[in-house]
């Protein structure tokens, strides 16, 4: 996200530019957001006929979050599926396993049917005890065998020889997703798909036709229209009130070929780790660890540095033969009450508006089902699993953690009234930002590396909370939805649609 940081996936060679929208146009089914979940939606429905135009506001396609993932494609729920029966029922939590099991799938008919060169691996899933783990692990246990999902009891052995309890589920898999989303490209331009960069939308009219604007006022009039935007720009409270956003870490490094099993890991702990291997790497005779967690909520904390060395500490006492971290990063991940992608008629834009959100931290799954289950709704077909991703749903088991959520976001407001990180820009060193007191209002304030000072309204675009900086990133973030902008203000993440305003 930052020139410090880099992910594992990104090319060294960008092959992801596309032409921005210069004019108004018309097509059957517009998308919005050209990450894994709009570009497969786009992919499905290229595959049906329909004339697909594919919207999306950064340079670059698949430079959201899809480039900052860690590539476990699982079926196992990182929510686990003992909270879901909790809050949603047996039968719910059935259909969330049938349909992450067949998006991993998907991905691999797609793989083939495509010929994409992706590294699409089938491998094994393992939740395994972190300290007081285990009772997590024995009520997994049993609703998995009440709901007759396939896995079985065992020990994991990491290299320092410490063995942890553990339960294995097959048919899981990993994938490299910047090479699998390229070739979702291909094909959707092979199909007569047209996909515009460097294009922000704003505003989406549901009807018959639709109507979409961007910020250049520009309309694409479309028969419908998916929003795959991670996280909406529109939505207000109904949208909010069911997702939150937390930031999580990941690192790479290698260790020495064949020391490790190639399969998905993930340990009990809250927040959880989550490790996987990537055969191969720099040199023949190491392969690339990929290790994740750390979380937080987005913009509520201040020792995000901090977060990568505690990883690297967790890493290094399971793993003592790792080598250099070779990457780092961090990226956003949108949770819901019940651990399940809001995925439908987007309630809040009238009809023939579909959105996939709610990513909980499964964005590769819930953006593939996302994309099966939106592609059928807009062609009328009945698909079973609509009620379960519902974005209208009620969620009555789940609404004591969600007005905690509600009530947290409601305190960030309290940051108009304090005062700020800093009295006057002498008192930030070269290359970071802080944010100052103004009067009645907040400004956010970024020093470059030679002392060049530049000020912006704090007041984050979407609806107006005050912005935190994040010295491991070098953003602003905003902790009531998510919204990231760049040191110098420009928008990285929605919701905002726009940037922080320069006060110079
Ligand atoms: C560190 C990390 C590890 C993760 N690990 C896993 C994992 O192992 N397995 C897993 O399943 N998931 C994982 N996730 C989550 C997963 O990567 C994401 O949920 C998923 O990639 C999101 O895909 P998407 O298509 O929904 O969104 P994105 O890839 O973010 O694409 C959305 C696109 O919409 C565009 N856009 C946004 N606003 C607008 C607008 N107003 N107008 C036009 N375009 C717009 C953006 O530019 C972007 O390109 C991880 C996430 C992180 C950060
Ligand atoms: S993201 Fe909603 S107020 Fe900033």
């Amino acid at each position: 996200m930052s020139s410090s940081t880099s992910s594992l996936w990104t090319p060294a060679a960008s092959a992801r530019t596309a032409s921005a929208l210069a004019g108004n146009d018309t097509c059957d089914v517009c998308v919005i957001g050209a990450g894994i979940a709009g570009l497969t939606t786009a992919y499905l429905l290229g595959r049906e006929g329909k004339r697909v135009l594919v919207l999306d506001a950064k340079p670059e396609f698949a430079a959201g979050e899809t480039e900052y993932t860690t590539a476990h494609l699982a079926w196992y729920l990182d929510d686990h599926f003992s909270h879901l029966v909790a809050v949603r029922g047996d039968a719910i939590a059935k259909t969330a396993a049938s349909t992450h099991r067949n998006a991993i799938a998907l991905i691999g008919d797609i793989v083939k049917r495509e010929q994409i060169d992706c590294d699409y691996h089938a491998v094994s899933g393992h939740l395994f005890a972190a300290a007081n783990g285990t009772d997590l692990l024995h009520e997994e246990a049993e609703t998995l065998t009440r709901l007759e999902l396939p896995f079985e009891r065992t020990k994991l052995a990491f290299p320092n020889e410490k063995e942890v309890e553990c339960l294995r589920f097959p048919d899981h898999a990993r994938f490299h997703p910047i090479r699998y989303v390229l070739g979702l490209v291909a094909a959707v331009r092979q199909q007569g798909g047209v996909i515009y960069t460097d294009t922000v939308v704003e505003k989406v009219r549901g009807g018959r036709p639709c109507e979409v604007r961007t910020t250049k006022e520009h309309t694409v009039t479309a028969g419908a229209v998916v929003i795959a935007t991670n996280n909406p720009f529109e939505g207000g409270t109904v949208l909010h009130t069911k997702v939150s956003a937390h930031l999580t870490y990941a690192l790479a490094a290698n260790v020495p070929s064949g020391s490790f099993a190639d399969g998905l890991f993930w340990d009990t702990a809250a927040p959880y780790h989550y490790v996987r291997l990537q055969p191969g790497g720099p040199a023949s005779d190491v392969d690339t660890l990929i290790v994740g967690g750390e979380d937080h909520k987005t913009g509520q904390a201040q020792d995000q540095a901090t977060r990568w060395d505690r990883l690297t500490a967790w890493t290094r006492e399971r793993f003592p033969n790792l080598g250099p971290v070779r990457h780092r990063w961090s990226g956003q991940v949108f949770e819901t009450p019940d651990g399940l992608g809001l995925i439908g008629l987007a309630p809040w834009n009238g009809p023939n508006v579909f959105v996939i959100t709610g990513d909980s931290g499964m964005g590769l799954t819930h953006g593939t089902l996302g994309a099966q289950l939106v592609t059928d709704l807009v062609a009328n077909r009945v698909n079973e699993s609509a009620a379960a991703y519902s974005p209208s749903r009620l969620m009555p088991g789940a609404l004591l953690t969600r007005l905690g959520e509600n009530l947290n976001m409601a305190a960030q407001y309290v940051d108009w009234v304090t005062g700020g990180d800093v009295k006057n820009p002498d008192h930030i060193p070269p290359g970071q930002g802080a944010v100052i007191r103004s009067g009645l209002t907040k400004l956010a304030v970024y020093k470059d590396d030679r002392g060049a000072v530049t000020k912006m309204s704090a007041v984050c675009p979407h609806m107006g909370a005050i912005v935190h900086w994040n010295a491991a990133e070098s953003t602003w973030d905003c902790p009531c939805h998510g919204s990231r902008f760049s040191a110098t203000g420009t928008c990285l993440h929605g919701p905002s649609v726009g940037d922080l305003k320069n006060v110079d």
